[in-house]
This record gives structure tokens, sequence and C-alpha cells, in this order.
């Protein structure tokens, strides 16, 4: 079976990840099907809303770490970053449905979904630092502006977690239910999102974004070109080869 699943029903457009052996952790062939799905839910009139989801157990580990290693991206056009300009411009209104751990592009790529529905397990990090990296998914904008400088500093700088509970108080998602709720209630909603007229959920949502658009494309283009050159240094390599064989990074020569 696929490790993106693509379920278009009654307007709505469901992508699943659908790793869990691997806690839903991203391949750049899974960020090619799910740029490829969204572009097309984008251009299909039968589709007005998408949902994201995973497993009521884990929402997504972030990027595939053997993948870095091996196949990092080297350009604008590798598939990660085709998927995030994807969903950080898809035009119809994105849901997402949260459970479990939610890490680095677990956690950001929610930055762009319109609604978020979390299951009470769902953790969420983005631990960029701690692997040598910096924020991808104009994480280092959006997440300042959206639960402040300080919190987004202990999620950024320390790569602290944060829970539900959290999420909820700071603006980041909208409810939290049991995890066996999450996904039905994702679609819910969007079943409600669907019955509505097309037009006005794209002025709306163009509306709602169009201050932030172009300085959001940018910052993500950004971070990308110092993402990019950060996967080859050093510090990366090492968090990647740590994490491969199961022990603590050493950053001491670094
Ligand atoms: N890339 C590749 N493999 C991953 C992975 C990732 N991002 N996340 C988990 N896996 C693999 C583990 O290596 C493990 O493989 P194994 O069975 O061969 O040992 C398997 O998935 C299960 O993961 P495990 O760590 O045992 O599960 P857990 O429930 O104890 O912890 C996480 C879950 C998500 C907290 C933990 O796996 C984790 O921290 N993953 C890395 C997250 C990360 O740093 N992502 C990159 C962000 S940019």
């Amino acid at each position: 079976m696929s490790d993106i699943l693509v379920h278009t029903e009654g307007g709505v457009s469901t992508l699943t990840i659908n790793r869990v052996q691997r806690k839903n952790s991203l391949t750049a062939d899974m960020y090619g099907q799910m740029a490829d799905a969204l572009a097309q839910a984008a251009a299909d009139a039968q589709v007005r809303v998408v949902v994201i989801q995973g497993h009521e157990t884990v929402f997504s580990a972030g990027n595939d770490i053997g993948d870095f290693l091996n196949t990092p991206p080297r350009s604008q056009d590798a598939p990660v970053f085709r998927f995030l300009r994807g969903i950080s411009s898809f035009p119809k209104p994105l849901v997402a449905a949260v459970c479990g751990p939610a890490v680095g592009v677990g956690t950001t790529l929610l930055l762009h979904c319109d609604l978020v529905y979390a299951g009470d397990n769902a953790a969420f990090s983005t631990p960029f630092v701690n692997l040598g990296l910096c924020p991808e998914a104009a994480s280092s904008l959006l997440m300042p502006q959206r639960m402040g400088h300080a919190r987004a500093a202990e999620a950024l700088l320390l790569g602290e977690p944060f829970s539900a509970e959290s999420a909820l108080e700071w603006g980041l998602i909208n409810r939290i239910v049991p995890p066996t709720e999450a996904n039905a209630l994702a679609q819910q909603q969007a079943r409600k999102l669907a019955s509505k007229p097309l037009a006005s959920l794209l002025e709306t949502k163009r509306l709602m974004k169009m201050g932030s658009a172009a300085e959001v494309a940018q910052r993500m283009n950004q971070e990308s070109e110092i993402f990019g050159r950060m996967l080859g240094e050093a510090a990366a390599k090492e968090a990647f080869t740590a994490f491969m064989d199961k022990r603590l990074p050493d950053f001491s020569k670094v």
C-alpha cells in the first residue's frame, strides 16, 4: 500500500500519511506524492477542501532522517520544497487532524492549515537546531507571530516539545479531542466547508492570507537555501548519523 493515501469524496480530498511503522516520517517520494495531490486538488473543481491526517498514534516524525543523509534536497525543485510551496499557497481550505508526535515538518505544515483538530496525545516539536539545521516552512516567521517570540524561542532554539493544551492556548490548533475522534472531527468540519460556495471559500481564504503571502513565500525561500546548505554540514551529519546509530550526538567538534 502507498505511504500516502488519497481519497476524494463529497468535495473533500483526504491525504493520509500511512507509514506508521516508520512513525509516518516523510521521504522525498512521499513529499512528491503530497505535492502532486495538492496540485490536483487545487485544479479539480470537484474538490473544495483538503484534509491532511495521520494515524491516531502518530501524525508524523518529520523528514525521514535516512533520506536526509542519503538523498538530501539539492534544489528548490526538490519534492520537499515543492510540497511546502504547495501547502503554503494552497487556495482552498485545508483541515488537519493531528495525533501523537508531530515532529519538524509534522508541526510546521500545520501553520499552513486553516483548521487543526488535535488528539489529546498530540506532541508538537520543532527540533531543527538539535539536528544542526534551521527552521523551514516559514516557521521562523510564523511561529513567533502566532505564539510570541519567547515561546517560539523555546520551541525553535531549545527544541522543546509542547503539548496539545499549549498549542490550543497559543492559537495553533482549534480543538482537542480523544485521539480516536480527531480524524472524524476533521472530516465533519471539512464536509461542512464543502457544502459552502467554493468561490466564497476561495476569496475569503485569499483575503485572509493576502497580507502575509509574499512575506511567507520569501521567508520560505530564504530558509530553504540555508536549510539545504546546513544539511551538508558537519553538525547535521553528526545528528543524523547519531540518530541512525541510536546514540546521542556529539557536537563538541562542530
Ligand atoms: N526518520 C527515519 N526513521 C524514523 C524517524 C525519522 N524521522 N522517526 C522514527 N523513525 C524510525 C525509528 O528509527 C524506528 O526504527 P526501528 O524500528 O528500525 O528502530 C521506528 O521508526 C520507530 O521509531 P521509535 O523512535 O522507536 O518510536 P518512538 O515511539 O519511541 O518515538 C518519535 C517516536 C517520533 C518521538 C521518535 O521516533 C523521533 O524522535 N523520531 C525522530 C524525529 C526527528 O528528529 N525528525 C526529524 C525532524 S526535522
